[in-house]
């Protein structure tokens, strides 16, 4: 297995290695070890039915399923990203982590690339870790106050009067009430394996705990451009065949939409995760 560093703070892309539900142990857990080191990792060159890529998925826990976009009716387990040629709106196209909405949020996305435009339709990603990290001790200490409340994109747009099946029209996508019920969650958290802190907020933050909209969005869009700036970012251009997993924990990712014309089809898991708790330095 061939491990190549992206960039500086983040990322890896591996060759040379089959994955599967049967692969050696000691092959797992030397990419379990990479996605947990690097936070990303594109793993090139598989071929995989929707069963495969949800068997070998399986391996990192149990699955997770997305409350506002159905799954492959014959694999309801993965649910299929897909932007054709008629479309200029694409699904995850702004910095997030996965159900960043739910009490729980997804642990790892797993994608694998179908159809992919010849060029454009890259995936970034920032480092949420090294995003806290680099703030100054004092913004450490005023991020460590704060919580965010955060709603999905549903549930966004159905509060603009917009229809989720309209806007993802060639996705299995439903709707979601207004009324959505907000997630609560530390804007600094702490990582449940390696105890390292993450500035948790994206697109899914609406607000900040005991602050108006107005007051909050300018902080949010403090620590998301703060974690975006490009020395903190890797990029996964895709190829078909690519399989890339990342950590929901640690980074957040951003789908570009610059392959108008094309076509651009993705098959994507979501391993479960815990309730978030919040970053403590004694832990
Ligand atoms: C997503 O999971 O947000 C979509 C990522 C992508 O299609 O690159």
């Amino acid at each position: 297995m061939q491990i190549t560093r992206l960039t500086g703070v983040l990322g890896a892309e591996i060759s040379d290695v089959t994955v599967s539900d049967t692969m050696p142990a000691g092959d797992f857990d030397a990419l379990k070890a990479a996605l947990l080191e690097h936070g990303v990792i594109a793993i090139r060159d598989q071929t995989l039915t929707p069963a495969e890529q949800l068997a070998f998925v399986r391996r990192f826990g149990d699955i997770h399923f997305h409350p506002h976009v159905q799954g492959l009716p014959e694999q309801p387990e993965v649910m299929e990203i897909l932007k054709t040629e008629a479309e200029t709106t694409n699904f995850g196209s702004d910095w997030h982590t996965d159900q960043m909405f739910l009490a729980s949020p997804a642990n790892y996305t797993c994608l694998y690339g179908l159809e992919v435009p010849t060029s454009g339709g890259d995936t970034l990603f920032a480092c949420m870790r090294n995003g806290y990290r680099s703030l100054s001790p004092a913004m450490q200490k005023v991020a460590c106050g704060l919580k965010t409340l955060n709603r999905s994109v549903a549930s966004q747009i159905a509060g603009r009067s917009g229809s989720n099946a309209t806007t993802y029209a060639s996705m299995r996508a439903k709707e979601a009430p207004v009324d959505e019920p907000l997630a609560e969650h530390p804007l600094v958290r702490q990582h449940p394996e390696t105890g390292e802190p993450s500035l948790y907020v994206g697109l899914h933050s609406i607000r900040l705990a005991g602050f108006s909209e107005v007051e909050s969005r300018p902080l949010i869009d403090y620590f998301i451009t703060h974690m975006a700036r490009p020395e903190n970012t890797c990029r996964v251009r895709w190829a078909p065949g690519t399989l890339t997993i990342w950590d929901n924990r640690r980074v957040l990712h951003n789908a570009i939409n610059d392959y108008h014309g094309q076509r651009r089809r993705m098959h994507r898991i979501t391993v479960m995760g815990s309730p978030t708790t919040a970053y403590s330095e004694a832990a």
